[in-house]
């Protein structure tokens, strides 16, 4: 049986290491494993690569992807689909493996619908599909704010500021929410919520009142996209609070980094099983987390979280801040 696995969207830290799985777990298993580079693009201009065992070896510890990704508008053309159904056939793949976001795994819905064997890895640091109640690269991205919120509150504290930090996601406020419980923060802002930005005012003018002097806020990107930038939301606190605000975006290093155990542990699980299903010929669905056990989802359910978040602990940050 000769598998192709191939990363696509957004990377997230422990890509590596469910690539690392799924070669060696398949090895063992007898299946061919190739790679295919820079995603569904790679999959349309017929980047493979056989991968051993060895090929996979030292690469468990790193952030990124060894076999590149691709956001890929030509996946979605006519032509481009038509060259990606090609590459299967010319290559011989029995079967697929996609590691990627909601929006991999829908291109890996559609590959699904017209006969492809498939197994889907859901990877992206917005946990923001449906169906696992974690994906590959959250907790490590999460750290990653963690790690940055306890800098921010050093020099906050010490010059008595307001901090607006904000953080990735998409329309999902789970890193914001995360990472702001994690680090301390007197606040966050996520798109599951709706604050106008009078009650902010009013809420940091009580923290204030509360005695502290300076506070922390986490401002999920989903929010942003409402209010044009943060430097928006820092100017209405200036003027009607006249403290002191700074605003760090944190952006794309919340996508680097070592993976963290989680991580490491989930995508090994992930990619293996991955193999296993498909040495058992179960096909059409991504492997998911649910319940502290890998489960089976079909590929036709997977869409993005409506409410990706816990609403109770959106509360709990703030009953803490006091
Ligand atoms: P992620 O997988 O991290 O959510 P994207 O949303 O950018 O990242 O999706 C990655 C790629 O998956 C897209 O560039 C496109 O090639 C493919 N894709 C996205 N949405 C769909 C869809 N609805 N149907 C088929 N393919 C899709
Ligand atoms: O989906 C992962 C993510 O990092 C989102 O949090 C963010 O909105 C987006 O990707 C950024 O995309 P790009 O790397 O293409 O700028």
């Amino acid at each position: 049986m000769r598998i192709g696995i191939l990363t696509s969207g957004g990377d997230a830290p422990g890509m590596n290491a469910a690539v690392r799985a799924a070669v060696r777990r398949g090895w063992e298993l007898g299946l061919e494993i190739v790679g295919i580079r820079r995603g569904y693009a790679g999959l349309i201009e017929g980047e493979a690569v056989p991968l051993t065992p060895r090929d996979v070896g030292g690469i468990i510890e790193y952030g990124g992807t060894f076999l590149h990704t691709a956001r890929c508008p030509a996946f979605l053309t006519e032509e481009g689909r038509r060259k990606a159904l090609d590459t299967i056939d010319r290559e011989k793949f029995d079967a697929l493996v996609v590691i990627g976001g909601e929006g991999s795994l829908q291109g890996a819905r559609w590959l699904t619908e017209q006969g492809v064997n498939v197994v889907g890895i859901p990877a992206s640091i917005d946990n923001d599909i449906e169906g696992t109640e974690l994906a590959i690269g959250v907790d490590t991205a999460v750290n990653t704010v963690v790690w940055a919120l306890n800098r921010i509150r050093d020099t906050a504290f010490a010059h008595e500021r307001v901090f607006l930090v904000e953080v990735m996601g998409r329309e999902s406020g789970y890193i914001a929410l995360m990472g702001g419980l994690a680090g301390g923060a007197e606040l966050v802002l996520v798109p599951e919520v709706e604050v106008s930005l009078e009650e902010l005012a009013q809420q940091v003018s009580s923290i204030y009142r509360k005695g502290k002097h300076h506070s922390i806020i986490v401002v999920a990107e989903g929010v942003i996209a409402r209010l044009g930038s943060t430097e928006v939301i820092a100017n209405f606190l200036r003027e009607r609070t006249g403290l002191e605000v700074r605003v760090t975006v944190l952006g794309h290093l919340q996508r680097g980094g070592s993976p963290t155990a989680t991580d490491r542990i989930l995508a090994s699980r992930f990619g293996a099983q991955a193999v296993e299903d498909a040495k058992a010929g179960i096909f059409g669905h991504m492997v998911a987390w649910q319940k502290g056990k890998v489960v089976r989802v079909p590929l036709t359910v997977v869409r993005r979280k409506q409410m990706a978040i816990d609403l109770r602990l959106y509360e709990l940050v703030h009953q803490l801040a006091i």
